[in-house]
């Protein structure tokens, strides 16, 4: 990797650094001369006639919404900044949430403005980053320039395709600071558009925002359903690429499996949505196991909980608990087709009109009722559930939102959330599990290191449920055919 003139310094205020000071250890000094040709020379590559992107009307009717909901304010929604890895290296930006879902766009250091108007309702703006300045060597002397990092949109660019007025980014803090009347920012993702705004804005009106917006997404629009069916069958397609590699994964360790699964995710996708868990053996009873380093032994579970992230940033989350050898023993079938079961249950209990509550309850049911006629709990169920005792083993809740963000609509309320009815265009996971942990000494000897979880996403349709990732095998003979055949 080259070193960059300036390292980063931001790209949103780069533009005002002068030639002089763009220093290179290397070449202290840039001449007139170059500083003349490399300003010289360049064609005009500007696009013209760009068909918006093919959410931008979703994005609009989400702005009118939350238009309504905030009259009269300005509201404030950035995209979020490059985080340093170390030194001028950065780790992969991804737009916040918030600002991808009013907007489609995924730019760094952008941010949407939503001005009150006079007649009512607002003016919405997407403040982007423009194309690098060639005036003032910019492009090619800055560690952000674009002969560095690509070429980015012009303004007349990205108004085509966000269907929005587009200005410079690096107006808008000025912009913001001098603007009067109520401001509401959502926090988090630009310490510079907070700091513009620290005398305008309370911490409770704009965890407000952040709520609202949250609870925006309980409910999914058409384009979201479509991202997140793509994102589960891209998934499918990754557990595919795992089992065909398990022989690899073999030899070496979980680490095969995490490349295998990211294989797939970056061709078809943006991404991974989260960590991949490649939990071999015992590292299945590890709820979140991203360590990756173990080895994956024939006759152990591998339980694999991954997810594509589309490039319009919807995620999977789905696990599967598969036997190395593609053989469940005795005691693993048993532990599976409980999980299996108490699974079935809870997707189940998921339909309109239900409370989100019901199928975290009827999927602990069948595993407390399991566990008691196993022996490692006493009855009878009913005392069991009322001190939640099977927690012990099953650790987790059963599911969350899914959606842009794997565990998703994290602000909403809790009457908005987990004590909410369920509605048409809800996608949840339904993932139970059992985890029976090494140093257990509460369990049977041949319980200790065995962890199942299997997860689905369930999209709640007008007259029930359906199974977005039911691509993949969840009965324990029909994992063990799939995998035979995958392995041939
Ligand atoms: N992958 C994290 C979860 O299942 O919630
Ligand atoms: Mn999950
Ligand atoms: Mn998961």
């Amino acid at each position: 990797m080259a070193e960059a003139t300036t390292g980063t310094d931001g790209g949103a205020e780069s533009d005002d650094k002068p030639i002089k000071e763009r220093k290179n250890r290397l070449y202290p000094v840039v001449s007139d001369e170059l500083a003349a040709v490399m300003k010289s020379d360049w064609a005009d590559t500007e696009l013209r006639g760009l068909s918006p992107l093919p959410q931008s009307s979703y994005a609009a009717a989400r702005r009118a919404t939350l238009s309504a909901r905030f009259p009269g304010e300005r509201i404030v929604v950035p995209a979020g900044n490059l985080r340093t890895r170390s030194n001028d290296t950065e780790y992969p930006f991804r737009a916040s949430t918030e600002y991808a879902y009013l907007t489609g766009d995924q730019t760094q250091d952008a941010v949407l403005v939503l001005e009150p108007q006079r007649g009512g309702g607002h003016a919405a703006t997407a403040y982007l980053l423009p194309r690098s300045n060639r005036e003032n060597g910019e492009f090619w002397l800055d560690g952000q320039g674009e002969l560095w990092v690509g070429r980015r949109h012009s303004l007349t660019e990205a108004e085509q395709l966000l269907g929005l007025p587009c200005k410079d980014v690096r107006k808008a803090a000025d912009a913001l600071r001098e603007a009067t009347g109520p401001v509401r920012v959502v926090r988090g993702h630009d310490a510079g558009i907070e700091a513009a705004l620290t005398d305008k804005v309370t911490a409770e009106r704009d965890t407000e925002l952040t709520e609202f917006l949250s609870e925006m997404r309980l409910v999914k629009d058409e384009f979201e359903i479509a991202e997140l069916q793509k994102a589960c069958d891209s998934t499918a397609r990754g557990f595919e690429d795992v089992v065909k590699a398990l022989d690899k994964a073999e030899a070496t360790s979980e680490r095969y499996i995490e490349g295998t699964f990211f294989l797939r995710a970056r061709v078809e996708g943006n991404d991974v949505g989260y960590g991949s868990i490649c939990a071999a053996g015992p590292h299945a009873t590890t709820l979140h196991w991203v360590r990756n380093d173990g080895p994956v032994r024939s006759g152990e579970l591998l339980l694999l909980d991954a997810g594509v992230e589309t490039h319009h940033l919807y995620t999977a989350d789905v696990t599967r608990t598969l036997p190395i050898s593609g053989t469940f023993s005795p005691l693993q079938r048993k532990i599976y087709d409980a999980v299996h079961e108490s699974q079935q249950a809870g997707i189940d209990a998921v339909k309109p009109g239900a409370a989100y509550r019901d199928f975290h309850e009827a999927s602990q049911r069948v595993l407390a009722e399991k566990l008691v006629e196993w022996g490692l709990l006493e009855g009878p169920v009913e005392r069991v559930l009322e001190l939640a005792l099977q927690r012990r083993w099953t650790l987790h809740g059963t599911g969350h939102m899914l959606g842009m963000d794997v565990h998703d609509c994290a602000h909403a309320r809790t009457e908005t959330y987990v004590d909410c009815t369920l509605e048409p265009g809800m996608v949840l996971t339904v993932e139970p599990g059992l985890y029976f942990q090494t140093d257990d000494l509460s369990v049977p000897e041949e319980y200790r290191g065995i962890g199942v979880r299997i997860e689905d996403d369930i999209l709640v349709t007008d007259d029930g449920n359906r199974n977005l990732s039911q691509g993949l095998p969840r009965g324990a003979a029909e994992v063990e055919a799939w995998m035979a055949a995958l392995r041939g």
